[in-house]
């Protein structure tokens, strides 16, 4: 295989692995597929989808990724222990473009207070697994955890024995967002500059936003040498977040002469992932969020619309179409045929198997005639509930009937239907009509919940916008998260709440899944 330019760095997106430990932001099977779609049309290099020994449901997606998505690497997280190696094998074997990716800590702290491992045991359990994992994959990524935070001349030492056990890729995490640009380039200098057979391998940064320098430590350290950089759609992910890949390219892009680095990313699918990845996790962003916010190329003061329509590079430094921001997004009505509405999906990013564009199409025709025109945002919503439910659910909704006034306190009753056949109601009151109604199907479900946050929206504008309901809801200690989408904003809390206790029944029935800790 040729070797990539000097000046190409490879992009792994890690949106359905560190992306995905964001609170709130898991996903089940079918959405991280299609993410996973979407994250191979936009061109990235690797894709890092799963902690297979993590859990047996991540295990499931990681494998079913491998065996759908061609066109990029397929990568697995998984910890220095000689065990989860052939367990994460079985998982990513059916690709054969697979990557393992090993870490262990190395700084003092995780060292002593962790692990508690010395400096020579750390470097033994690195070396045993890597070699273990190179007699089943050529493709082998180590990331020393904390790397950022660790001794240099200790790192040093662990990243050549790293290399010489067979590490392809070497990543130095700068796990808890501490490290500042000039000290993250230092130690990428430092490793290029000591380190025995450091040319063989691919140099990664690994950054965590914690003081909001993600990007920028990211991008020196790939100033230093680092070719390739780990990075996260929307920048979500774990405490304040990961390098955010649109930021991460579209500065690199924009900063052509300053940086003089190139990326395979087709930067017209940004905003589409961007929005795909947003409405599936339900984690909407700031407006005024670099290059995909809703403000991002909006121009309000009158001395800047002014300048803009003198000159657009007055005041723009990137144009929208650039990133696939586009002027319409009014797309269908009623007498729409089932092939636009594939086609429209496809821009926005979702393929659909034939059986899910039934249905969604079955979805759309019922709003179609509710609602006068059909916009992106309402394609999105749509999808999104769509994908997001648990696939056979044990509980269905039968019926629900409200009574509220200024007078009564609200009072609901509901009939829900569970998967062996059985109806069940139950009626309760609450201080709202929502609330009354999830206090009925606690009671039908007997699951017992806390509701965490509760947000309506509405997807576009007008009398006849969609609501879009999203609820949190805390079962032990384990928080969920569902959504669901109705012209009617009752109903559309209710289904969402009763995805939400779907997925901690499903989680109950599952008494095998047992989720280490990561
Ligand atoms: O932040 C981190 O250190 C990680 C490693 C597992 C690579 O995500
Ligand atoms: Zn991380």
């Amino acid at each position: 295989m040729n070797s990539p330019p000097s000046n190409r760095v490879l992009i792994m997106d890690t949106t359905l692995r560190d992306g995905e430990q964001s609170p709130g932001a898991s996903m089940n099977k079918e959405q991280k597929l299609q993410v996973a779609h979407a994250l191979r049309d936009l061109g990235v290099d690797i894709l890092e989808v799963g902690f297979p020994v993590s859990s047996p449901g991540d295990f499931d997606s990681v494998q079913t990724i491998a065996r759908k998505i061609e066109g990029a690497t397929i990568c697995g997280l998984c910890r220095c222990h000689p065990k989860d190696i052939p367990i994460s094998y079985e998982a990513l074997k059916d690709t054969p473009r697979r990557r393992l990716h090993l870490f262990l800590a190395t700084s003092p702290l995780h060292r002593e207070f962790k692990l508690q491992m010395d400096k020579a045991e750390v470097i033994r359990r690195s070396v045993e697994a890597i070699e273990r994992a190179r007699e089943l994959f050529d493709d082998v990524q180590f990331s020393t955890e904390d790397g950022s935070r660790t001794e240099l001349d200790y790192l040093c030492e662990v990243v050549e024995k790293a290399i010489e056990a067979g590490a392809t890729t070497l990543n130095i995490p700068d796990t808890v967002g501490y490290t500042t640009p000039e000290e993250y380039a230092n130690c990428f200098r430092c490793l290029k500059e000591h380190v025995r057979g450091i040319d063989k391998v691919v140099l990664s940064v690994h950054c965590h936003n914690d003081l909001g320098m993600a990007v920028a430590n990211s991008l020196m350290g790939l100033k230093a040498g680092a070719r390739q950089v780990e990075c996260v759609i929307n920048g979500i992910g774990e405490r304040a977040g990961n390098a955010a890949l649109e930021e991460v390219v579209m500065a690199l892009r924009t900063r052509r002469d300053f940086w003089g680095l190139e990326t395979g990313i087709k930067t017209e699918r940004l905003y589409p992932t961007s929005r795909l990845i947003s409405s599936i996790t339900g984690l909407t962003l700031a407006r005024n969020k670099a290059i995909v916010g809703q403000n991002a190329f909006a121009h309000e003061a009158g001395i800047h619309q002014h300048g803009m329509l003198c000159h657009s590079g007055t005041y723009e430094i990137m144009r929208p179409e650039d990133v696939g921001i586009s002027k319409t997004h009014l797309v269908l009505g009623k007498h729409s045929g089932r092939h636009s509405l594939r086609q429209r999906l496809l821009e926005l990013g979702f393929s659909l198997s034939d059986e899910q564009l039934d249905a969604v199409f079955a979805d759309f025709k019922l709003l179609a005639d509710k609602k006068k025109e059909v916009f992106d945002a309402d394609l999105e919503a749509l999808v999104s509930g769509r994908i997001a439910a648990v696939m056979t659910p044990a509980w269905e909704l039968e019926s629900y009937h409200l009574t509220s006034s200024t007078q009564d306190t609200p009072a609901a009753s509901v009939t829900l239907k569970h998967r062996s056949g059985l109806s069940k109601s139950a009626s309760a009151t609450g201080e709202g009509s929502v609330e009354a109604v999830y206090q009925a199907i606690g009671k039908a479900t007997g699951i017992s919940v806390r509701l965490k946050d509760y947000q309506v929206s509405a997807v576009t504008v007008g009398e006849d916008a969609l609501g879009y309901v999203t609820v949190e809801i805390l079962h032990g200690t384990q928080t969920y998260v569902a959504r669901s989408v109705s012209i009617d904003v009752i109903e559309a809390s209710t289904i969402a709440f009763l995805d939400a206790i779907n997925r901690i029944a499903a989680l109950l029935e599952d008494v095998g899944e047992k989720k280490v800790e990561r």
